[in-house]
């Protein structure tokens, strides 16, 4: 049997797919405003006319007049007929496929529609409840939410009653069956009769981006127990699938950023005062799928839980989650016993962007929650952070960032670098040259061949300084490296200085066969030239294993490293010259240009790296 392709399935892939992930995938995608550019992938061309809009998930070549939605896409880059497409999407984000068999699915659409029904039919009656009662009225406004806040998040009020609801939804003509199926009404045990779930509480609809009322929240009006209920889980409602407050981040906010808070009230409080782009996750812990969503509707992402121990631990499980997703997020931490509702209403819009613009990110976050449940001042509090630390810091991809974060850590612990250093790659096995075998260097991107002392540098660097030792080894393999790379390809002052010596110097004396490090530096000094005393010195005192297997290989590698980087950072410098030009509001016809000519670089850029990989 094959399986259902039906309206439900496609509305699931354009909820959780985001046309830019997925076209990124293909194509290096730069921003314009609110649209993507990049180089058509469906023809030829040197300037990018192809466009993503992120906000109506469409994209459209201007060159040669393709379009269409995510599936379109899939279906041409893949070359995939439709249904091929669909199948693949709904893989790719794990939306399961029902067998395809109509009178099943015809059946559950029917119901679901019948559950959407009387939810909305439900959601108007505790409406119109909520203003016909002042104890509910007064609750609200003692809490800030006046009648615009109401009308926009479709505040109600269920009556203090056992079976309101169910009478009043009966009368409607639903059945008794249909209106179980909603939630709004459940047996009591052991007996045949029903009640109303929801009863004397505020009622928070939950509602998705199709303006459909998926289901509810309820809040006491006291301190009685439990705080909140929610609607179970139905045919149309999955908790972990659904976030609070999506409907109105889809009309209202510019979708530049999302910030995800724990309660219903966290997201209304932060509404009213003109924050529109909060979203609570429906008192579940974090889903993949809600991290999904997540990104999809804001690109900065921002979690603001409570700054309880519980809040703590949600967050760094939200963290983790949205880390799997590919999500930076960063943390707006809130001073002890806030919630995000609390701290908006005591220091307003200004207090809570001020509070926004020092949110942390991963590594900062978990380092400031370590620093809060370790003694800094013992010795043993000390090693355990330093030792945790040393664990975080060790997954960080850049090795500069690690450096920026040993750094940092050597600072706030007194411990030394070095010791800090060691702890890092200490699990890591190092990596050290013997007499057969060598790394691939290019493939591991780490690094250094002194087998006496493991040091791990940037692999660039350490690439480069083999490169040096080599060449002043023997002129040999001078010969071999100088035909694949120039002074210019090394990344430092230094290096490039004393390459350009050891180039000379064997240029200029052809019966030279290797150098003495410190003679050239000499030399170099005498010509008024100058390198680092330090970099001098550590050249000198570095020793390379003297019997490398395969020594062309070898050096090839090295070689690939060097390039390798060389081409990063021209990347990373192109990258961060768009983003500036980016920032700009209005940009000059001559910016639009230098613009695209940014991403025409980068694009090839990009695929060079790649075939270094
Ligand atoms: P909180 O207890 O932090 O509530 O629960 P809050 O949003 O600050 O509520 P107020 O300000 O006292 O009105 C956060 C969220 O956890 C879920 C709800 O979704 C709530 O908004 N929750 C909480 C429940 O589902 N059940 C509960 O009993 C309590
Ligand atoms: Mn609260």
């Amino acid at each position: 049997m094959g399986y259902k392709i039906n309206e439900e399935l496609i509305e699931k892939i354009h909820d959780s797919c985001d046309l830019i992930d997925i076209v990124s995938r293909y194509v290096h995608m730069k921003r314009t405003g609110s649209n993507y550019v990049g180089l058509c992938p469906f023809h030829n061309e040197k300037t990018p006319s192809f466009t993503v809009s992120s906000t109506k998930q469409l994209f459209h070549c201007f060159g040669c007049g393709t379009g269409g939605d995510v599936i379109t896409f899939i279906m041409k880059i893949e070359n995939l007929s439709f249904l091929e497409a669909v199948k693949y999407l709904a893989e790719l984000y794990g939306i399961p496929l029902e067998e395809d068999d109509d009178n099943v699915s015809n059946q559950r659409k029917l119901e679901q529609e019948k559950i959407y029904e009387i939810n909305r039919t439900a959601a108007i009656y505790y409406y119109q409840m909520l203003s016909k009662n002042s104890k509910a009225v007064n609750y609200l406004r003692g809490r800030n939410i006046d009648i615009t806040k109401i009308k926009m998040f479709g505040l109600g009020y269920a009556l203090d009653s056992w079976t309101n609801m169910f009478d009043y939804l009966k009368g409607k003509g639903y059945d008794e069956a249909d209106i179980e199926k909603s939630g709004l009404i459940s047996k009591s045990k052991g007996n045949t009769k029903y009640y109303d779930k929801f009863r004397n509480r505020i009622i928070f609809p939950i509602i998705d981006t199709k303006n459909r009322v998926l289901g509810f929240g309820g809040r006491v009006l006291d301190d009685s127990k439990p705080k909140y209920l929610n609607s179970p889980d139905t045919l149309v409602f999955e908790k972990g699938k659904n976030l609070y407050g999506l409907n109105l981040i889809y009309k209202h906010s510019n979708r530049e950023k999302i910030i995800l808070v724990e309660g219903y009230m966290d997201v209304i409080s932060l509404f009213s005062r003109g924050i529109n782009y909060a979203v609570a996750s429906l008192g579940t812990s974090l889903t993949n799928y809600q991290a999904r969503l997540l990104k999809r509707f804001g690109k900065q992402v921002y979690v603001c839980y409570d700054s309880d121990e519980a809040g703590t631990r949600a967050t760094l499980r939200a963290l983790n989650v949205l880390k799997q997703e590919g999500v930076d997020a960063r943390v707006i931490t809130l001073p002890e016993k806030y919630d995000p509702d609390d701290y908006v209403r005591e220091y307003g819009l200004e207090g809570f962007n001020r509070l926004e613009s020092t949110a942390l990110n991963y590594i900062d976050y978990n380092i400031f929650i370590l620093k809060r449940t370790h003694d800094l001042t013992t010795p043993e509090g000390k090693i355990r952070f330093t030792k945790k630390v040393a664990n975080l810091i060790r997954d960080l991809k850049s090795p500069i960032e690690q450096d920026v974060y040993m750094d940092k850590i050597a600072m706030d612990t007194k411990v030394s670098k070095e010791a800090i250093r060691n702890e890092v790659i200490g699990k890591a096995s190092p990596i050290i040259i013997n007499k057969d075998k060598y790394i691939n260097v290019k493939k591991s991107h780490t690094n250094i061949i002194n087998p006496v002392e493991t040091v791990i540098e940037p692999a660039q660097l350490t690439a480069e300084k083999n490169l040096i030792l080599l060449m002043i080894r023997s002129r040999s393999n001078f010969e071999l490296i100088k035909k694949h790379i120039e002074v210019d390809d090394f990344s430092s002052d230094n290096y490039r200085t004393l390459t350009k010596a050891i180039f000379d110097e064997y240029k200029n004396n052809p019966h030279v066969i290797d150098i003495d490090i410190k003679e050239i530096t000499n030399k170099i000094f005498e010509k008024g030239n100058r390198i680092d005393a330090d970099v001098a010195k550590e050249i000198a005192d570095s020793s390379i294993e003297s019997s490398i297997e395969n020594i062309d290989k070898f050096i090839k590698d090295l070689i690939d490293t060097v390039k390798y980087y060389k081409l990063k950072n021209e990347r990373e410098e192109i990258s961060k010259k768009i983003k500036e030009i980016e920032q700009k509001k209005d940009l000059k016809e001559k910016e639009v240009e230098e613009l695209r000519r940014l991403c025409v670089r980068l694009t090839e850029l990009d695929k060079e790296l790649n075939t270094h990989t």
